[in-house]
């Protein structure tokens, strides 16, 4: 059995109470790190905390827009002087945009520019600022399989994970010459809690003249060489070996966990 031991480490995982952002959250637990959930109300993480509670891990919730600067550097200004360092950073939080094209407005793309790529860059930034002169970090970005090819029925969702690979990019290279990992995972289909697919598959179905949700989710396993979806904990077992000492030669990547739709 592969052992990732995370004990005396810190992650800040944004989008905390997302569906995805539990597969995160449980697989750093699991691993023995103490794990900042954040997300825009302390509510929308209370599925994980009653699991977190149960179990007994190492957890702490902090309510966060990261759309909002200041409070992304009190946050983790704050982490810092509680814990003494931050050691990793998982950007999970997002939202997504349902429209055509002709049907984007630029108030939509915005929003989700700001949300997707800038409040991420705030986010990092914030981190940078104490792991960069530490000379040591570990930074996952989630992106998407909408970050391999444009979507027209997604297009300011598809743009925005286009720059997260982009940033990660950008970001892997400044932060190499300090000892700081910066890679992405690109997930496939994930619908597990997830709250932004609830609104998602019924957009599909619609599109595509399927009858249901749940025919919808098995055209979607149909496209997916693997024949099955993705899981939560799917994309945390991605992050947490990113996060891990066996990823020490891995930056600047895009891992897809899509069960093989995009391959490179
Ligand atoms: N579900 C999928 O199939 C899928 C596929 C590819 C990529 N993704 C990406 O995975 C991530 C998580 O998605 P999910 O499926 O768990 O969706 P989700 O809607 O369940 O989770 C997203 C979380 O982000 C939080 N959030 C939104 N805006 C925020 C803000 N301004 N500040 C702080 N938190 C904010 C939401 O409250 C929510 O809890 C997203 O970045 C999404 O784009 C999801």
């Amino acid at each position: 059995m592969i052992d990732i031991d995370f004990s005396g480490k810190n992650v800040l995982l944004t989008g905390g109470g997302g569906g995805i952002g539990a597969g995160i959250a449980r697989r750093f637990a699991v691993a023995g790190a103490r794990v900042h959930l954040a997300d825009l109300k302390l509510e929308m993480m209370d599925r994980i905390v009653s699991e977190f509670k149960a179990a007994g891990y190492n957890y702490a919730t902090h309510a966060l827009d990261i759309t909002d600067e200041a409070a992304v550097n009190k946050l983790v200004d704050s982490i810092v002087a509680e814990d003494g360092q931050l050691d990793m950073l998982c950007n999970c939080a997002g939202i997504v945009d349902n429209n055509t094209y002709m049907d984007t407005t630029a108030e939509t793309f915005e929003k989700v520019l700001a949300v997707n790529l800038v409040g991420m860059h705030k986010c990092i930034q914030a981190a940078l600022k104490h792991m960069m002169p530490r000379g040591f970090g570990k930074i996952v970005n989630v992106a998407s399989i909408s970050a391999r090819k444009g979507v027209p029925y997604q297009p300011a969702y598809s743009a925005s994970k286009f720059g997260v690979q982009s940033l990660t990019q950008s970001v892997a290279l400044t932060a190499a010459a300090s000892n700081i990992n910066v890679n992405a995972i690109c997930p496939g289909f994930v619908i597990e809690n997830s709250g932004m697919y609830e609104t998602t598959i019924a957009k599909m179905a619609e599109r595509r003249g399927v009858k249901s949700n749940e025919e919808m989710l098995e055209v979607l396993k149909s496209i997916v060489p693997l024949k099955r979806l993705q899981s939560p904990d799917d994309m945390g077992n991605a992050v947490v070996f990113l996060c891990s000492d066996m990823a020490a030669n891995i930056t600047g990547q895009a891992l897809n966990v899509d069960g093989g739709v995009f391959m490179n």
